[in-house]
């Protein structure tokens, strides 16, 4: 149904990935489903992922909840300015760490990843939640991703929440 096409090598991946992305959720309004499918295409699109997905932040519990993704069971809730992912919510901008292990108070949901990158998902300055990655690889994760990735969910996040 969906044919992923942008290469990871390309110079244009971000920008393909950007328009395929927006292409697959602006038909559809479910939030789920949208989360769901961007977790996928991300996982299958970029390579040596072990773990992608969301984090949605729950303003009953004022935490973050587990939200879509791709890989192993992960832990559920995560407070603010806890792990990368707490971090990253309460500071309200993205966090690329190269090996977890130097990263103070870092969540292991899975002991196979050691690079971690975590994307705030912000509209009118309210922070809905983060996308996560992980990688089994140290220092995966670049600036060209985490720039790539921030300009992607600045313009999904207009559509999702
Ligand atoms: N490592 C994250 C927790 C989420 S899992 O990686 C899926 C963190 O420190 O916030």
């Amino acid at each position: 149904m969906y044919d992923i096409e942008s290469k990871y090598e390309s110079e244009s991946f971000y920008e393909d990935l950007h328009a395929e992305l927006v292409a697959m959720i602006l038909g559809e309004k479910n939030q789920i489903a949208n989360l769901a499918n961007i977790s996928s295409w991300i996982y299958h699109a970029m390579p040596d992922l072990n773990w992608c997905g969301f984090y949605l932040w729950n303003k009953e519990d004022s935490e973050l909840v587990l939200g879509p993704f791709q890989g192993r069971p992960a832990c559920i809730r995560i407070k603010p300015l806890k792990g990368v992912c707490g971090t990253a919510y309460s500071l309200g901008k993205s966090l690329l760490v190269d090996d977890v292990n130097d990263f103070a108070g870092h969540i292991a949901c899975d002991s196979a990843s050691v690079s971690e990158l975590v994307i705030p998902m912000k509209k009118d300055n309210f922070i809905f939640g983060v996308l996560d990655l992980d990688s089994p690889i140290k220092g995966r994760f670049t600036e060209r991703d985490e720039k790539g990735l921030n300009k992607i969910m600045d313009v999904l996040s207009r559509h999702l929440f």
